[in-house]
């Protein structure tokens, strides 16, 4: 295949690329999307393979069935709920694909065609080191988020003295030894690089906990994007520059919407600190507090006498996978002529747009679905509000409590509709572990259970009624 025609094929996939993305910021758009990004991909690899520099085809077919075994198993069986570290996981091989591409530019320039051993272009120096400390930064922050957030190391933040001038230190010895190894081209400074940027991307991620890491697997989504994009540059590979830029800036812009979404400063999330366990256990601070609790056949006879009801999805929903139950709840509502919407907080749930896929894969018409902004002033006229596995997105305390780690986050106001019946399995804080001043309120029934039961026990009540 020429190479002009290989350029114009890359630049087809740029572009279905960023249809794709356009395509993936609506639930409406995304299928259609994603069918984008798919189609570009496809492109991009079979533009790839028929280029004269593929030496053995053998082997890349190996590697593709290896790879494309594995990658299919697991978007088979990973649960929605556990996304964000499998996202943490895959984001850890581009930071390593960018290191070992660095390491054989470095090792065999002439195969890259930018110089021989010893003596490289310097401009291809300055590319490979930062693509090298990008791409070992992404490895070593992507394994460590994977593990916080499957749980196998604490996923607290660990904070230290003196913590940021190390990070300042280290982020200054990485800048000079790339100055050094761009002028002088020793390989001992290669593999230095390396292992401080290794520790650099430990030390960033450790002070970062709990509620945090979605924002932070955000942001190393963008490192990857610019290592690959660094890649790119090594690789004279125009598409992987573009392909990268595009990765890094939207991974940017989303990590600077869902801190804008918590109301937190994205260099505050950066800094860390936040989302760690409570000081007091929610035992103690609940001793002295009355709530009331009901069952299902009180929810159903509530629900069955009202107007209208707005339901609020959060977290505990993805977990209980209760979405399909609770549509076939608001059928059996909608059937008796009750005006029936979903509320949709930005941060609900653990990612991005969690609430709208699930609610998008149980067939919940697209109409029903409002964001915050436009459900938020409906909340007074409103009779029920049903909570279903929410809680910081409701907590008022963010509106008024100062001291607060939630303060100041937009939140959805259940609390001005006449009943709110709240379904959870306990008393039990959310992911910022805080306490929730709704449970004690006079117009909130708790019912406690798990969201997906609670469902299923609802709709027989209701069709008993
Ligand atoms: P949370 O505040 O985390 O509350 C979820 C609740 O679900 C928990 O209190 C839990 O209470 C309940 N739950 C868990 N499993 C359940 C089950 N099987 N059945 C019923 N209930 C269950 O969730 P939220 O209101 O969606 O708020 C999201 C939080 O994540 C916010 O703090 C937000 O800042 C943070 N966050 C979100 C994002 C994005 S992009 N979405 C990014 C970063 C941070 P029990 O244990 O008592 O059942």
């Amino acid at each position: 295949m020429s190479s002009d025609l290989t350029l114009i094929l890359y630049l087809i996939s740029a572009v279905l690329f960023i249809f794709s993305l356009r395509g993936l910021s609506h639930p409406e758009s995304s299928r259609r999307g994603n069918i984008y990004g798919i189609a570009g991909m496809a492109l991009a690899v079979i533009t790839t393979l028929s280029t004269k520099i593929v030496i053995n085809y053998f082997e890349i077919s190996i590697a593709i069935i290896i790879g494309g075994s594995i990658g299919t198993l697991i978007a088979l069986r990973i649960k929605m709920t556990a996304l964000p570290q499998l996202v943490a996981a895959f984001h850890s091989l581009v930071g390593l694909a960018a290191v070992f591409v660095a390491a054989a530019a470095f090792y065999r320039p002439e195969a890259f065609g930018i110089g021989n051993f010893g003596d490289i272009h310097r401009s291809s120096l300055v590319e490979m080191s930062i693509g090298l400390f990008i791409g070992a930064v992404t490895f070593s922050g992507s394994v460590l988020a994977f593990c916080k957030l499957q749980g196998l190391v604490s996923g607290n933040p660990v904070t230290f003295k003196f913590q940021h001038a190390l990070n300042g230190l280290l982020l200054l010895v990485i800048l000079i030894l790339i100055l050094f190894f761009v002028a002088n081209e020793i390989e001992s400074y290669f593999w230095i690089i390396v292992i401080i940027s290794i520790l650099f991307g430990i030390l960033v991620v450790i002070p970062i906990g709990g509620a945090d890491m979605p924002v932070v697997i955000s942001m190393l989504n963008s490192y990857s994007g610019w290592a690959a994009c660094g890649i790119g540059f090594t690789l004279s590979n125009n598409l992987l520059i573009i392909t990268g830029a595009l990765v890094g800036s939207s991974g940017a812009i989303l990590s600077y919407i869902m801190s804008k979404g918590m109301n937190r400063s994205i260099i505050s999330v950066i800094l860390g600190g936040f989302g760690g366990e409570q000081s007091q256990t929610q035992s103690e601070k609940d001793s002295d507090k009355t709530f009331r609790q009901g069952n299902a056949e009180d929810a159903a006879y509530i629900l069955k006498n009202s107007e209208s009801v707005i339901i609020v999805p959060g977290y505990g929903m993805a977990v209980a996978q209760a979405q399909h139950a609770l549509r076939e709840m608001c059928d059996i509502l909608k059937r008796e002529k009750i005006k029936v919407r979903y509320a949709i907080h930005p941060v609900a749930g653990r990612m991005p747009g969690h609430m709208n896929v699930l609610l998008a894969e149980a067939n919940v018409s697209y109409d029903e679905v409002l964001e915050l902004e436009e459900i938020n002033p409906d909340f007074p006229m409103t009779e029920v509000s049903f909570v279903i596995g929410a809680n910081d997105v409701t907590n008022p305390s963010a509106k008024s409590d100062k001291s607060s780690p939630i303060y100041g986050m937009p939140i959805l106001d259940v609390e001005r509709s006449g009943t709110v019946l709240f379904v959870k399995r306990s008393l039990a804080t959310g992911y910022s572990g805080v306490d929730n001043d709704l449970f004690y309120r006079n117009n909130t029934t708790m019912l406690f259970g798990d969201a997906k039961k609670m469902c299923e026990d609802i709709v027989k009540s209701l069709d008993n009624i």
